[in-house]
């Protein structure tokens, strides 16, 4: 009883695990950066082998990875993974993988650590965003001005997507967050 009790909660911890990059049935190029989250200390695993990953602060691994033609499975170990599959021969419906930021911008343009916590760098990160994007075009894309919606990773992924304009839902789910 004991023994199952240990288990249920290495599991639940497990289960914490998130990979934000790449995403999930993806075509990706021969190089791909991951971005993930990991509770204690799960290594980073493809294929079902160990590889080298970055502990940029605890609970945050990231790696870039070269992988050869063909399907491949990203996983933290015993938690989160993904299928990706390079060139050519994608099972259908897999769309490519579109790293955000492109070009590998650093952690630190939205990460710190903070009260040794992996954080935000800004207690908003509005700003971050609009120093790249125009904000001025952002009204007429949101029907709202960029205070009504702050929140930008509550439509978009951060890391990169495979989907349009990297929103995680469509639009009329997102005016349903907070629109009947
Ligand atoms: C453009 C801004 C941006 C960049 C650059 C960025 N992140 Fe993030 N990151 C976010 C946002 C926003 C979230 C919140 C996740 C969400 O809501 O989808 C997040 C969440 C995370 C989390 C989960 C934190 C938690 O406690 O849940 C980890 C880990 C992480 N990022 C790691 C990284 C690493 C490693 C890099 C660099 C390779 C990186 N991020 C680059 C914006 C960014
Ligand atoms: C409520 C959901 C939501 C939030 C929050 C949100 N967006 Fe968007 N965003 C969208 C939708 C939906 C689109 C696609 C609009 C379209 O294609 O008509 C979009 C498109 C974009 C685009 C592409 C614009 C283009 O030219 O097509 C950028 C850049 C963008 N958002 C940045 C941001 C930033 C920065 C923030 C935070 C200040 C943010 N978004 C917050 C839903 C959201
Ligand atoms: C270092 C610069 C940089 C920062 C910071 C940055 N972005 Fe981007 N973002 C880009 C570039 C470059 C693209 C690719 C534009 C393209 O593909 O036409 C992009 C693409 C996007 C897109 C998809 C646009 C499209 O038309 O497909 C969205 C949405 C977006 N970013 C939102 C955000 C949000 C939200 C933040 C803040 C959390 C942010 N970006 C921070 C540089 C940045
Ligand atoms: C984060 C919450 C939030 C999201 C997401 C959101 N809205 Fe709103 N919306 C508001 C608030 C608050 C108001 C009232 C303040 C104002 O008018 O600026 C409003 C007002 C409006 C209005 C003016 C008419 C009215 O009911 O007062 C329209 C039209 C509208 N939103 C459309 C949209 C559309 C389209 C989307 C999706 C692209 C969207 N909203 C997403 C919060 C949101």
């Amino acid at each position: 009883m004991r023994l199952r009790a240990v288990l249920l909660a290495v599991t639940a911890l497990q289960a914490e695990s998130v990979i934000f990059s790449p995403a999930d049935r993806s075509v990706v190029n021969g190089e791909v950066r991951v971005v993930a989250r990991q509770e204690g200390r799960a290594e980073l695993m493809v294929d079902g082998k160990v590889v080298a990953a970055e502990s940029p602060h605890a609970g945050v691994l990231t790696a870039v990875l070269k992988l050869g033609p063909g399907g491949h499975e990203i996983a933290v170990e015993g938690g989160a993974k993904v299928k990706v599959h390079v060139g050519e021969g994608a099972p259908a419906g897999w769309l490519k993988f579109r790293e955000h930021p492109p070009g590998a911008t650093a952690c630190t343009t939205c990460h710190a650590v903070k009260n040794g916590e992996w954080a935000f760098a800004k207690a908003s990160l509005v700003g971050v965003c609009f120093a790249c994007h125009d904000k001025a075009a952002f009204p007429k894309t949101h029907t709202h001005e960029a205070g009504i919606v702050p929140d930008c990773q509550l439509c978009h992924s951060p890391h990169g997507s495979a989907a349009a304009k990297h929103l995680k839902m469509t639009k009329e789910a997102a005016c349903k967050l907070c629109h009947n």
